[in-house]
Parts: C-alpha cells; sequence; structure tokens
C-alpha cells in the first residue's frame, strides 16, 4: 500500500476516533480550515511532556482560564506561575515556560513564530515542540516523533534495531507517512493511534487502520517492539 492510501485511512479513523482534548480542534472543524490557538498547543505540548493526558487536562483549563493569552502569562509574576504548575513537576519546564512566552512578547508582538525553525529558536523549545505547533497549529507538514510515535513506525515497518539510535531511522519512515494536506491531524492522529490501539502491552491489532500493512502484525512481533538498547 502506498503512504498517501495509509495516511487517509490513518485519518478516516482519526475523524471517528479522535480523543476530545481542550487545547483541541475536532477532526471535522480541523478540516475545514479551523486551526486551535498556539498558545493553547504549546501550553499542552509543554505539559504533557512526562505527564500523562489524564493529569495535564486541570492543569491546562485552570492555566488558561487564569493567563488566556501568551500576553498574560508573560506578565504573570512567577510565584503564581510556579504555584499554578505545582504538581506537575519538572519544575524548569515552568520557567522555561515563562521565559519563553517573555520572549514571545518582547521580540514577537504575542505571536507564535509559524515555523519549525523559528518556533526551534525560542527558549524551552526542542525539536518535538516545534514541530508539534508547527503542525498541530499551523498545519505544517513537519514531523511529530515522540515515544507512541516510535512504536508505531518500530511496528508498521518491523524494525528491531534499539532505540534510541535507530530514532532517525523511524523518524524518516514518519516522515513518509506525512501528508501534506491535513499534517496537524495525522501528527495527532498517530499519536492518539499509539495511545489507545498500538499500545506497549497488548496492542489492539484486530481493530487498527493499519493492521494490513503493518509489518510487525504479518511477523507476530508487535509486542516485542520497539526495542531498547540495555542501559
Ligand atoms: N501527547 C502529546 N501531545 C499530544 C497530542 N497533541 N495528542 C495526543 N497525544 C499527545
Amino acid at each position: 500500500i502506498d503512504s498517501a492510501a495509509m495516511s487517509n485511512d490513518l485519518l478516516a479513523w482519526y475523524d471517528v476516533h479522535a480523543r476530545e482534548m481542550p487545547w483541541r480542534v475536532g477532526p471535522a472543524d480541523s478540516a475545514a480550515g479551523i486551526r486551535p490557538d498556539p498558545y493553547r498547543v504549546w501550553l499542552s505540548e509543554v505539559m504533557l511532556q512526562q505527564t500523562t493526558v489524564a493529569a495535564v487536562r486541570g492543569y491546562f483549563l485552570r492555566f488558561i482560564s487564569r493567563w488566556p493569552t501568551v500576553l498574560d502569562l508573560a506578565a504573570a509574576e512567577d510565584a503564581d506561575v510556579m504555584n499554578e504548575w505545582a504538581g506537575l513537576g519538572y519544575y524548569a519546564r515552568a520557567r522555561n515556560l515563562l521565559k519563553c512566552a517573555r520572549t514571545i512578547a518582547a521580540d514577537h508582538g504575542g505571536n507564535f513564530p509559524d515555523s519549525y525553525e523559528r518556533l526551534l529558536n525560542l527558549p524551552g523549545i526542542g525539536p518535538y515542540t516545534a514541530a508539534a505547533i508547527a503542525s498541530i497549529a499551523f498545519d505544517r507538514p513537519e514531523t511529530v516523533l515522540d515515544g507512541n510515535v516510535e512504536r508505531v513506525m518500530a511496528r508498521l515497518h518491523d524494525i528491531h534495531a534499539p532505540l534510541p539510535d535507530v530514532k532517525p531511522v523511524l523518524k524518516e519512515r514518519a516522515a513518509e507517512l506525512t501528508p501534506a494536506l491535513r499534517p496537524g491531524d495525522y501528527a495527532q492522529a498517530v499519536m492518539d493511534l499509539g495511545a489507545t490501539i498500538c499500545t506497549p502491552r497488548r496492542p489492539a491489532c484486530g481493530i487498527c487502520p493499519w493492521r494490513d500493512p503493518c509489518a510487525a502484525r504479518a511477523a507476530g512481533t508487535a509486542a516485542e517492539l520497539p526495542k531498547k538498547a540495555p542501559k
């Protein structure tokens, strides 16, 4: 099966099964060209690093109700932000969050830059977050590679070489599948697939939109992938 057909199959699955999240725009609105607020995408992606979707939801809603825009957050007192962050852990993330908000206020007139390269220049924004904001908020065909996407790609292509060395290969495989249309939905669809179907243990291959092209399913190796190098 070619990659265009595969991304279409995944997007059709996402149209029905997308998880609702307070920072998301639903697939129907997204297909109609409505984009989520980059501030909300950024805030959620920073909170979701090392924290689950369920744990993030309440923190996210309290943050955006208290600081509805990045300019509001940039003007906040450090201590107030640290207090709202309490419980999410990894406090360097909260300090970087403020630094980034203040840079966007001071140097970008309160607007997030809309390209991967310029997002990457902001404090605290690394390759993952830059790709997530560029694709989800600006619908740029950037490739988002998190743990979910790594697992899905390793299985789809039955790749047994271990992480982390195999990461660039997995990123290349993910990039090949990124469609020119709806890349933001595609990025979120692969993450949802990894979180709900292509799970680390006991993947639900029988109901997977990629069950036919999946090489690990054919080989019976899905549950053992991805391999990790011994520490
Ligand atoms: N994990 C991190 N970001 C996510 C997103 N945008 N959708 C689903 N899972 C995620």
